[in-house]
């Protein structure tokens, strides 16, 4: 199973942590949670995924598979609705590798890192 592992402490923008006493993380988490209820990915909520200056962050991970870690994200729908959607080709990947031609417009240059699976 993919889960979306969601920083709920990273900041709203670059001049507010919060917005209407939310964290950017918090507000982006909420959608995501939202857009994955009818889906069969897992979301899960982290403090700090240790890339504070680039937010919002997710990583993406299931057993057996690559990680991705991406960031840049502004906490709103439009950017979960990529996230999720992303995920949803990671879950219909064998290796976690999706093909380019089927990312979502949503996470082209928000990649940061892709980590191997340890098994
Ligand atoms: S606060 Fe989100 S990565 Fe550190």
């Amino acid at each position: 199973m993919t889960t979306i592992i969601v920083c709920d402490t990273c900041d709203y923008s670059m001049l507010e942590k919060l917005h209407e006493g939310k964290t950017g993380g918090e507000i982006l988490a909420e959608h995501v949670e939202r857009l994955a209820a009818d889906t069969d990915v897992k979301v899960k909520r982290q403090s700090c995924l240790m890339g504070c200056e680039r937010h919002c962050n997710v990583a993406i991970q299931a057993e057996g598979k690559l990680t991705y870690v991406l960031g840049k994200f502004d906490p709103n729908a439009h950017s979960a609705e990529a996230v999720v959607e992303y995920a949803q080709r990671h879950i219909e990947s064998e290796t976690g590798q999706v093909p380019f031609k089927q990312w979502p417009q949503g996470v082209k240059g928000h990649f940061v890192a892709r980590i191997p699976s340890l098994n």
